[in-house]
């Protein structure tokens, strides 16, 4: 593993959700596993003390993972906090002066896109923005157009190379795993594409609810917060060609020719939910038409995927919290044994969350003289998911240098070209209860390509 070659960490939104959720178990991750040992420099615009941030780090870590002594002792040591309003110049004049002797610093906008021109202008004219790198977190941009728009803003003060857009999925173990599983085989490949695959369904359940990030998500809503990133991500890994060459960008080479062949969704082929309850939330608009749950359908126009029906699903207050792929493969080109076979018969399951699984669902006979057979799924991998936050390899792999698991922007506009056609309300939101599925007009969206595979809780298995 190489050295961070960035040798300061500042993130703005320090006292937000984000910071609190991700941010510090990163940062004491960072420190007990790869001895980060550089000053870590909180800003926000809340009127706290350092003392106040460390507070809220503790408290953070407590939630989340659990606080590890010598690594927050560490982290509390390297901490430091401005307080501050972005468009202020004082503020990044501050920055500076704790930046110190730090020549190469690395900068997190963990803030709403829409301030990113304002904190990339400061960082560029306090000279904090010398020899940095910026990582932006997203959504990047709203839809195709402010995407481009951010773009050339960051472009302004920042070269490509310095710039990371942050998607955590693409740090998450189970999803590298779904491209080594793929092409680290001969026996999956011949079989991945339009002659043996009947559809690929991927879903994003998540029990809870919006809770307390009303405001951010209102002016978001399902499409944006998750699929328009998140689950494209993982769409292009199950997908793409095999990246040719060593090259590192190799992978992002063939995930963006794969996502430019996405045919852009339309009305038709969507389906939004909204749960009962959401509107209550503090920070959402009493009459809000945002989704909390989303169904597509979408087709890949290339050679490999030309006419296999891909359906993603991703929606809050579901069932239960897991994320799970199922490609299911087409039957025998008849039914020699004259059975009547379930639709998902056949099939590859990974499983990203809560726990990882790759499986393959196979029919074996039942012992006896009938030629009778049921549904097996062999284990070919099975754990429990893994201790090191995908912000924390992404963090990392940030203040290396290294932005192979980072999106490049002609992926992010091809994914919001995907997209771009049923932003906002283009198609009518459905009511839906929590704890369900979602609502009922799904049904019809996945019609003789169903049914829909919902992931189910790992012991019942
Ligand atoms: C975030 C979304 O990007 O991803 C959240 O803003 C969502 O709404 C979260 O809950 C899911 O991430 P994970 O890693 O828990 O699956």
């Amino acid at each position: 593993m190489s050295e961070f070659q960035s040798d300061a960490f500042v993130f703005f939104g320090a006292t937000g959700d984000l910071a609190y959720k991700q941010i510090f178990p990163s940062l004491q991750g960072l420190i007990r596993e790869e001895g980060l040992d550089r000053p870590i420099i909180g800003v926000a615009k809340s009127g706290w003390t350092l003392e106040q941030l460390k507070a809220r780090a503790k408290d953070s870590l407590e939630h989340h993972g659990g606080v590890e002594e010598a690594a927050f002792k560490k982290l509390t040591e390297l901490l430091r906090y401005v307080d501050g309003d972005y468009g202020d110049a004082a503020t990044f004049t501050q920055v500076r002066k704790e930046l110190g002797s730090a020549k190469q610093p690395l900068h997190y906008l963990a803030i709403p896109p829409s301030l990113f021109g304002t904190v990339a202008e400061g960082l560029a004219k306090s000279g904090c923005g010398n020899n940095a790198r910026v990582v932006v977190e997203k959504p990047f941009g709203r839809d195709l157009s402010s995407a481009m728009e951010l773009d050339r803003i960051l472009h302004k003060f920042f070269p490509e190379q310095r710039i990371f857009r942050i998607d955590h999925y693409l740090g998450k173990e189970p999803v590298q795993n779904i491209l080594y599983t793929r092409f680290a085989n001969p026996h999956f490949e011949p079989l991945w594409n339009r002659l043996y695959v009947r559809c690929i369904q991927i879903t994003m359940a998540e029990e809870f609810g919006v809770e307390d990030r009303g405001k951010f998500y209102d002016e978001a809503g399902a499409l944006r917060d998750v699929v328009q990133n998140h689950m494209l991500q993982v769409l292009a890994n199950l997908t793409m060609d095999p990246p040719s060459g060593e090259d590192h960008e190799a992978v992002r080479d063939q995930k963006a020719s794969l996502l430019k062949a996405v045919r852009p969704l339309t009305p038709e082929s969507v389906v939004r939910g909204q749960y009962n309850g959401y509107r209550s939330v503090p920070g959402v608009a009493p009459a809000s038409t945002v989704e909390t749950f989303i169904a597509i359908k979408l087709y890949i126009d290339n050679w490999r995927w030309a006419g296999v029906p891909v359906f993603i699903r991703a929606g809050k207050k579901m069932p239960i919290t897991s994320t799970e792929v199922v490609v299911t493969f087409r039957r025998p080109p008849r039914e020699t044994f004259g059975e009547i076979v379930p639709a998902t018969s056949g099939h590859m399951r990974m499983r990203l969350s809560p726990d990882i699984v790759i499986a393959l669902g196979v029919r074996v006979k039942v012992p006896g003289e009938r030629m009778v057979g049921n549904d097996v799924e062999l284990m070919l991998q099975r754990q429990a998911a893994l201790d090191e936050p995908p912000y924390q390899r992404l963090l990392g792999d940030a203040m290396r240098g290294s932005n192979e698991l980072f999106a490049r922007q002609d992926l992010v506009e091809a994914q919001w070209r995907i997209v771009q056609p049923i932003l906002g309300n283009v198609t009518p939101v459905y009511t839906y209860e929590s704890n369900t599925w979602g609502p009922e007009e799904v049904h019809q969206l996945i019609g003789a390509d169903g049914p829909w595979i919902n992931p189910r809780p790992p012991e019942t298995r």
